[in-house]
């Protein structure tokens, strides 16, 4: 056998990707990594956010299922759907979403992979017109926005949001930075199902946040990844509809993700307010243009399958009934949860799958090696990840540790 040619960098040796530095992990998936290396069978994985039925399965929808289906004796080609991806699946989020604002020509909306994709392009957007823009984000957040805040190139400002310890949202210190906030800064706000709080702003609250933000001149832009999950769609929506009505820009990143169940397909929509119809299209020309830098046109079969659900009225219907079945599931296991321990009682009172425990580092890291239950450092925890036979295990380890 011939001896291998050993290439000779030109630079002393050092070779190219040899300036790659360590990268810190996303937590979120570093945590999936455990919890599926822990062989220990009665684990507990409530670390990332997918809903688990009573028996611990993530199952596809019946009317997604029925969709598919659809899809697949009916699809005729998979040739490309262009850069704003299904908009049919568009037009029908539009009620879902908008709610009595659907119809606002102002508002335009593109199909995106996931609610990821469509935070990437909200805040690109926000780049390519103010790359000095400035994004105001509560603390704690989901731990993916700071990052994609960072890759579009714009700077980050923290405001309180949630005292964790306390168990409660710092609306006080949320109002005195919102009103100190320069027009021009985008504020991010959650739509509802706050991740990784389930804190969410009521409406009383509400009225306040839009009244600074519109006073303010700030841009607010809004993720709603778990719209349904919480109170119901038009509930959960309530805070949205009332920056709409009260500002002219908005910014609005949607996921289908978990209300579908569509996970890992990546579905979902950026939608653009602006104050003039002209505007709004300008504003998703550069969209379409940044989006086909990043990965061109978005996937097509899972907004294919929510497509055939929302059209299909008895699809639609089983529908509902699944996200009210998923929604009451959280609301129950959050009551057991909340009945077991009056210091527990406050997740009773959140919405969506998350809360955080008042716990800290040492104490959740001490959850997972003596009882294997897996929740982010940061005390979240997915409060429907978990089968319902684990659940008063769950809630004993989690005593356990807040006792000591
Ligand atoms: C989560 O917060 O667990 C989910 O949004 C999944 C993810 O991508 O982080």
């Amino acid at each position: 056998m011939l001896d291998q040619p050993t290439a000779t960098a030109p630079n002393g040796g050092a070779q190219f990707f040899d300036a790659l530095g360590d990268v810190t992990s996303d937590s979120l998936l570093a945590l999936i990594a455990m919890a599926n290396a822990d062989p220990r069978p009665d684990k507990i994985d409530v670390g990332v956010g997918v809903y688990r039925d009573g028996a611990g399965n993530t199952p596809i929808l019946r009317a997604v299922k029925a969709a598919e289906r659809q899809l697949w004796e009916t699809q005729e080609t998979k040739s490309y759907i262009g850069g704003f991806g299904d908009r049919r699946y568009t037009e029908l989020l539009r009620p879902i979403v908008l709610g009595r604002h659907a119809a606002d020509d102002r508002i335009v909306g593109l199909h995106t992979p996931g609610g990821c994709g469509a935070l990437s392009l909200g805040f690109k957007l926000i780049a390519t017109a103010h790359p000095d823009a400035k994004v105001l984000v509560g603390t704690p957040t989901w731990p993916n926005h700071i990052p994609v805040i960072g890759a579009a190139g714009l700077k980050i400002a923290e405001y309180p949001y949630y005292d964790r310890l306390e168990t409660r949202i710092r609306f006080d210190a949320m109002m005195a930075a919102l009103n100190g906030a320069s027009v021009g800064d985008v504020a991010l706000l959650h739509g509802c199902c706050h991740n990784p709080t389930g804190a969410d702003l009521d409406e009383g609250q509400w009225a306040q946040v839009v009244e600074v933000v519109a006073r303010q001149g700030l841009i607010p832009f809004v993720d709603i990844a778990y719209q349904g999950l919480g109170r119901g769609f038009a509930e959960d929506a309530a805070g949205l509809h009332l920056l709409l009505d009260a500002c002219d820009e908005v910014i609005l990143s949607q996921s289908c993700d978990k209300n579908f169940g569509v996970y890992r397909d990546r579905v979902g929509s950026l939608f653009i307010k602006t104050a003039r119809a002209d505007q709004s299209k300008r504003a998703m020309d550069h969209v379409v243009q940044i989006a086909r830098e990043m990965w061109s046109m978005p996937p097509d079969h899972g907004a294919a399958a929510v497509r055939i659900v929302l059209e299909d009225p008895a699809l639609r219907s089983d529908w509902d009934a699944e996200v009210g079945e998923m929604r009451d599931r959280v609301n129950r296991i959050r009551g057991r949860i909340a009945a077991a321990d009056p210091r527990l009682a406050y997740i009773g009172e959140q919405f969506g799958m998350f809360s955080m425990l008042p716990l800290t580092v040492e104490q959740v890291r001490g959850l997972r090696e003596s009882h294997a239950i897996y929740m982010a450092d940061s005390g979240r925890f997915n409060v429907i990840g978990m089968a319902d036979g684990a659940i008063d295990r769950f809630i004993a380890a989690i005593v356990e540790a807040m006792n000591g």
